[in-house]
C-alpha cells in the first residue's frame, strides 16, 4: 500500500484542460471580487477593537501589517500553484501533486476547518448583526429563535429566554447554498454587489473619519507590556497578529474557483494577490483611523468601527456600518461555502469521497449535491451551537494549509524545476520559507486548546481515510 502515491503535474494539467464539467465564466475582476468577498468580514469590523483594547493598543496597525505580510507570502505561493495546477481542489490538489495521497487527504480534511467551520462561525456572527439591526428598526424576531440551543438571550427588560435554535444563521446558509446551486455566474454577480456595498462603507468610514484623528490617541503607540505575554508590548503586538490573521482568511478560496475561471493561468494570480493587497491596505488605514479617533481603551466593543464613526460625528455612517458588516459577512459565507463544495467535489473525483459528491447539475453546471450536503452540514451547527472558540480553529486550519502550500512550492521547484510556470513566486527562496515560518509562528501564538482540537480533528480524519479513501482512491485502483 503506497500512502504517498502522487498525481503527476502533467496529468493534473491535462485533467484541468479536458474537464469542462463546471462552467468557465469568471474573469480577473470576478475573481478579485470573490477574494475581497471572502476576506472583509468579522475581522475588520470586530477584531480591530478587541485587539487594540486587549493586545496591542494603536499598534494593532502593526498586528495587521504582520498578519498581512504572512498572508502575502502565502498568497504568492498559492498564486504559483493555482496557475500551474488550476484545479478546484486548491491546496488539497497541490498536496496530491507534491506530498502524496495521505497528505492530500489530510489537507482536504484540514480545509473543512477553514471553509465549513469558517462558514459556521461567520453565519453565527451574521445572525447577531442582523438581529440587532432589525431590532434597531423595530422588527423583533422571537428571541428563542436567535441564538444557540440552550443559551440565554437577555431581553430589553432584563429577563432571559432560553434559545431553541439560531434561525437567521440557518436561513442565511440555506439561502446562499440555494444561490450556489443555481449558478456560479449568478453567485459571482450577487457577490459583486455585496462587495461593492461593503467596500463603499469602508471607504466612507475612511473618508469621513480621517479628519477626526487626534494624534494624542496614538501615544503611546505600543503601550507597555503589563506582565502577561499577550497584554501589550511587542509580545502583545505579535499575539494580536495571531488574532487579526482571521481578517485575512479567504483570499486562498479564490483558488477553488480555478475550474470556473476563463483564463486561470493569468487570472488566478491576479485574483489571489490583488484581493489580498487591496484588503491589506484597507485594514491598515481603517485600524489606524479607528485608534486615532477613539482611545484604544474604549474599543473593546462588538462594533468598534461604528463606535469610531460615532466619535467622528458620523452618526449616519455608524448605521451604515452595520449594513456593511451584514453585507460583508454574507459574502464571506458565500465564498467559504463555494470553496468547501469545490474541495469536496475534487476529493470525490479522486475517489477519496463517495462518487455522488461530484455530481454536476445538468443545467446549472454546478456541483449541486455537494453544495446542498455542505449547506446542510453547515446549517446544523450554525443553528445549534455557539462557536466562541471556533475562530481560532478556523485560523489554525488555514495556517496549516499555508505552511503546506508554501513548502510544496519549494518541493516542486526542486523536483520539477523545468515545468513551465505561468506565474513564478518572486524571490521564492526567501518568500516560501518566510511563508512557512510566519504561518508556523502565528500557529504557535494560538492557544493550546486550539491545538488539541486540531489534533483530534486529524485523528478522526485519518481513521476515515483508512476506512474508505485508501482503497477507493482512483490512483490506488489504477496501480492495481
Ligand atoms: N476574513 C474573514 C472575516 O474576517 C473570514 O470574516
Amino acid at each position: 500500500m503506497d500512502l504517498f502515491r502522487r498525481k503527476r503535474i502533467t496529468d493534473l494539467q491535462a485533467e484541468a484542460l479536458e474537464d469542462q464539467s463546471l462552467k468557465r465564466c469568471l474573469g480577473a475582476t470576478h475573481l478579485t471580487l470573490l477574494g475581497i468577498g471572502a476576506i472583509i468580514g468579522t475581522g475588520i469590523f470586530v477584531l480591530t477593537g478587541t485587539v487594540a483594547a486587549q493586545n496591542a493598543g494603536p499598534a494593532v496597525v502593526l498586528s495587521f501589517v504582520l498578519a498581512g505580510a504572512a498572508s502575502v507570502f502565502a498568497a504568492l505561493c498559492y498564486a504559483e500553484f493555482a496557475a500551474l495546477v488550476p484545479m478546484a481542489g486548491s491546496a488539497y490538489t497541490y498536496g496530491y501533486a507534491t506530498l502524496g495521497e495521505l497528505f492530500a487527504w489530510i489537507i482536504g480534511w484540514d480545509l473543512i476547518l477553514e471553509y465549513a467551520l469558517g462558514a459556521v462561525t461567520v453565519a453565527i456572527g451574521w445572525s447577531g448583526y442582523v438581529v440587532s439591526f432589525l431590532h434597531d428598526l423595530g422588527i423583533h424576531i422571537p428571541p428563542a429563535l436567535t441564538a444557540a440551543r440552550g443559551s440565554l438571550v437577555t431581553l430589553d427588560d432584563g429577563s432571559t429566554v432560553t434559545a431553541v435554535f439560531n434561525l437567521p444563521a440557518v436561513l442565511i446558509v440555506a439561502l446562499i447554498s440555494a444561490l450556489l446551486v443555481v449558478g456560479i455566474r449568478e453567485s459571482a454577480r450577487v457577490n459583486n454587489v455585496i462587495v461593492f456595498v461593503k467596500v463603499a462603507v469602508v471607504l466612507l468610514f475612511i473618508a469621513g473619519a480621517a479628519h477626526a484623528i487626534d494624534a494624542a490617541n496614538w501615544h503611546p503607540f505600543i503601550p507597555a507590556n503589563t506582565g502577561a505575554r499577550e497584554h501589550f508590548g511587542w509580545t502583545g503586538v505579535m499575539a494580536g497578529a495571531g488574532v487579526v490573521f482571521f481578517a485575512y482568511i479567504g483570499f486562498d478560496a479564490v483558488s477553488t474557483a480555478a475550474q470556473e475561471a476563463k483564463n486561470p493561468q493569468r487570472d488566478m494570480p491576479i485574483g489571489i494577490i490583488g484581493s489580498l493587497l487591496i484588503c491589506t491596505l484597507l485594514y491598515i488605514v481603517v485600524s489606524a483611523i479607528a485608534t486615532g479617533v477613539v482611545n484604544y481603551t474604549q474599543l473593546d466593543v462588538p462594533d468598534p468601527i461604528a463606535v469610531a464613526a460615532d466619535h467622528a460625528g458620523l452618526g449616519w455612517i455608524a448605521g451604515l456600518i452595520k449594513v456593511g458588516a451584514i453585507a460583508g459577512l454574507s459574502s464571506v459565507i458565500l465564498v467559504m461555502l463555494m470553496g468547501q463544495s469545490r474541495v469536496f467535489w475534487s476529493m470525490s473525483r479522486d475517489g477519496l469521497l463517495p462518487p455522488f459528491v461530484s455530481k454536476v447539475h445538468p443545467k446549472f453546471q454546478t456541483p449541486w449535491i455537494t453544495t446542498i450536503v455542505t449547506g446542510l452540514a453547515v446549517m446544523i451547527p450554525a443553528g445549534l451551537f455557539t462557536v466562541r472558540e471556533a475562530g481560532s480553529l478556523v485560523s489554525i486550519g488555514t495556517l496549516l494549509a499555508f505552511v503546506i502550500v508554501a513548502a510544496g512550492v519549494l518541493v516542486l521547484r526542486i523536483r520539477e524545476p523545468e515545468l513551465p510556470r505561468a506565474f513564478k513566486t518572486p524571490l521564492v527562496w526567501f518568500v516560501a520559507p518566510m511563508g512557512v515560518i510566519s504561518a508556523l509562528y502565528l500557529m504557535i501564538s494560538l492557544p493550546w486548546k486550539t491545538w488539541e482540537r486540531l489534533i483530534i480533528w486529524f485523528v478522526i480524519g485519518i481513521v476515515i481515510y483508512f476506512l474508505y479513501g485508501v482503497r477507493r482512491s482512483k490512483l490506488a485502483q489504477k496501480s492495481r
